[in-house]
């Protein structure tokens, strides 16, 4: 059984060099040498530092496309036009699924065609001196951003490629990205990828590593979103990470995102290590949009209301054309701009939202129940404790397409529009806080003179991108 232990040096060395025969790029890898590329860089690009000292919270967009002048021209467009903060790198499908040979093809024939035959920038294909030369000609911090369960080859060239920060994690690129990946393999494998970030942080290179908060992105409850924030903070601080920025994605109803988002912060604070340093991020809304782009500034214009009210150190922006899937560069500027408005008009209003304590309170108790009975069930060890609580059902995540979970959890809205959980499964909550779930929802089924079913979540799925919040009946249907 995976334990939450320190991979030993020699069990990294050994494992880079096994890794190095999976693709040509990764044989130019060289550690010492790239801690000396990042102590060259300047303080500007120093992803840590510039998220940790900022003092208002700073704009990150997504952002990938195959060719290395054109990922520059975009991310120098979302700088300039944009006002980015902080820039993102985000990768390919291929590359997320370790097809290396595929994403060369696909480069290739960026190459020869000038269109983006890639859905992000292939950095493994591109080698670490792809990547050098991408870190130099960005005046700003970046991050590699992407969605591989296996990511250690791409960590392996990113790190020495100059990137300072790497999303994802164990069970976030996991259970909401695939099927078939065993989850105690995942945390190995990411145990690499957090052990090599620590290894840079020993040599004085802060690398900073982000979870991914909004898991599957459809009507997450907080609680579990922020129990899997804080496994894989644990997980990451075990192996030397010095630097988590721990996720949450906005599920529209206010006073639900505001307090997630303080106990995201306050749970990380104290649940990781004192010598980690904790920040938090807010994703704009993960699932489906309206079609319309005026009304997809509505929902972009709520995350940036949220997010200058709960103060995320970081809120990573949608665009009005995410109902088309990967947004023109101009349209990627305009969500920037769009959130800062928000956030700058807002940012120095005192406001008070009545019920966010509460809800907060909540939150922090049902994440206590699901980490308390993870640690449980590893007899302390949260590595361990993580993949027997999922096999069993009592940390499960709603839609995940991953047979390492259960997938019994069925989330809907109550009457307020706050997400709360009408199937449980065996999740690992108590009696008294299923019941105030369960009371919520019968509110809800009250009001709408339905019984709470599956109809309701499908209606609920749907309804942001039908330009509501609650899925409720239309006229005629009940
Ligand atoms: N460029 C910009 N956004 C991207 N996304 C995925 N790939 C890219 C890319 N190459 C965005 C989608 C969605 C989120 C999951 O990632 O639009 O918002």
């Amino acid at each position: 059984m995976v334990r939450d232990e320190k991979l030993s040096e020699s069990e990294l060395r050994r494992v880079a060099d096994d890794l190095r025969g999976d693709w040509p790029t990764a044989e130019a890898v060289d550690f010492r040498e790239s801690v000396e590329y990042h102590e060259a860089l300047p303080p500007s690009k120093r992803f840590a530092e510039v998220l940790e000292s900022a003092d208002r919270p700073l704009l990150q967009p997504r952002a990938g496309v195959p060719r290395l002048d054109d990922q520059v021209r975009l991310l120098t467009h979302l700088l300039e036009d944009g006002r980015a903060d902080l820039l993102p790198t985000t990768i390919d499908s291929y590359t997320r699924d370790n097809e290396y040979a595929k994403a060369q093809e696909g480069l290739e024939e960026a190459r020869e065609t000038g269109e983006d035959t890639l859905n992000g920038f292939p950095a493994v294909n591109h080698g670490v001196d792809g990547c050098r030369e991408l870190i130099e000609r960005i005046d700003g911090p970046v991050e590699v951003r992407h969605g591989t369960p296996d990511a250690r080859l791409l960590a392996m060239v990113t790190f020495a490629g100059g990137f300072q920060s790497f999303e994802g994690g164990p069970v976030s690129y996991n259970i909401p990205y695939t099927k078939r990946r065993d989850l105690a393999e995942t945390i190995e494998h990411w145990q690499f990828v957090d052990r090599l970030a620590g290894l840079y942080t020993e040599f004085g290179v802060r690398i900073n590593r982000e979870p991914f908060g909004p898991l599957t992105g459809t009507l997450v409850p907080p609680c579990i979103a922020i129990a899997v924030m804080l496994i894989e903070g644990l997980l990451a601080a075990t192996q030397g990470v010095r630097s988590v920025t721990l996720g949450y994605g906005q599920v529209g109803n206010l006073v639900q995102d505001v307090a997630a988002l303080r106990a995201l912060r306050a749970l990380g604070e104290e649940y990781l290590p004192d010598e980690v340093a904790v920040t938090t991020v807010f994703h704009e809304w993960m699932g489906g949009f309206p079609p319309d782009e005026a009304r997809a500034n509505g929902v972009i214009g709520l995350g940036g209301a949220t997010a200058a009210v709960a103060e995320p150190d970081k809120v990573i922006t949608k665009s009005p054309q995410e109902f088309r899937g990967v947004p023109t560069m101009e349209a990627n500027a305009a969500g920037l701009r769009t959130t800062r408005q928000l956030i700058d008009m807002l940012a120095e209003q005192e406001i008070t939202l009545d019920g966010v304590d509460d809800e907060q309170a909540f939150i922090e108790r049902s994440t206590r129940c699901l980490v308390d009975a993870v640690l449980e069930r590893g007899d302390g060890d949260v590595a361990a404790g993580t993949v027997r609580a999922f096999e069993a059902g009592a940390l499960d995540v709603p839609f995940a397409p991953s047979e390492s979970a259960k997938g019994a959890v069925l989330p809907a809205r109550d009457d307020d529009g706050r997400v709360r959980i009408l199937e449980f499964g065996d999740l690992a909550l108590s009696d008294d806080i299923r019941e105030t779930h369960a009371a919520r929802l019968d509110e809800r089924a009250t009001t709408e003179q339905r019984p709470c079913s599956f109809r309701m979540v499908a209606d609920d799925v749907d309804a942001i991108s039908e330009g509501r919040l609650i899925g409720r009946p239309r006229e005629g249907e009940s």
